[in-house]
């Protein structure tokens, strides 16, 4: 990762959520108006993306918190001798670029953060069958898709990436 990129909990001391535009209004609402609620209420955690030279400038920002799923929604390969229900799982809840870095692989990075961060926390704090996420449409399933995440059913727009896939891609046990 270039180093002068930095990836921290949203702060909203220091870090301008006004100026943040990835073209959805959804999610540039969740940024202004939500993300610092559910990180001070301890329900949700939303990184930022800065560059150091200008770190007040939200560059993109994605959102984890946990869930529980039902053995159905995990892939049959995956799912062998574990409970029917409850079982404990990351999502991936938001994930947006500022429309000014889009394209320049900043959401590749926030996205394989996300991974690791959810490795580092099987390996040292909780374990989870994977990292969930319901994409908005099926070009961006698509870009799931490249990293591994499998669709739950055909065409779906909810997707997850199974725990072992995760801890592969970062085997240095972090
Ligand atoms: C979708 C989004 C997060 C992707 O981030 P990005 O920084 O633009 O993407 P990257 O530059 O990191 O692209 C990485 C790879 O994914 C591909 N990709 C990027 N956006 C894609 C899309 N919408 N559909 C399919 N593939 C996509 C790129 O072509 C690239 O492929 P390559 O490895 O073959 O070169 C970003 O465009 C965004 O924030 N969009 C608006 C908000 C949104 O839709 N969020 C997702 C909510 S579910």
């Amino acid at each position: 990762m270039n180093r002068d990129l930095i990836i921290c909990l949203l702060d909203t001391d220091r870090h301008d959520r006004d100026a943040f535009d990835c073209g959805e209004l959804a999610l540039n609402e969740y940024l202004q108006k939500t993300a610092s609620q559910h990180l001070k209420k301890g329900v949700a955690n939303t990184y930022i993306l800065v560059n150091s030279a200008e770190s007040n400038r939200i560059m993109g920002f994605f959102t984890l918190s946990f869930l529980e799923v039902d053995l159905s929604e995990v892939p049959a390969k995956y799912g062998k001798k574990l409970p029917r229900s409850h079982l404990p799982a990351v999502k991936l809840a938001r994930l947006a670029i500022d429309k000014s870095c889009q394209g320049k692989n900043y959401g590749r990075l926030l996205l394989v953060d996300a991974m690791h961060r959810v490795a580092a926390a099987i390996r040292n704090t909780a374990g989870v069958v994977g990292l969930f996420v319901d994409a908005k449409n099926q070009s961006v399933a698509a870009f799931y898709e490249k990293f591994g995440f499998i669709p739950l059913r055909d065409n779906s727009l909810s997707l997850m990436i199974p725990q072992q896939t995760i801890l592969g891609l970062f085997p240095d046990k972090t």
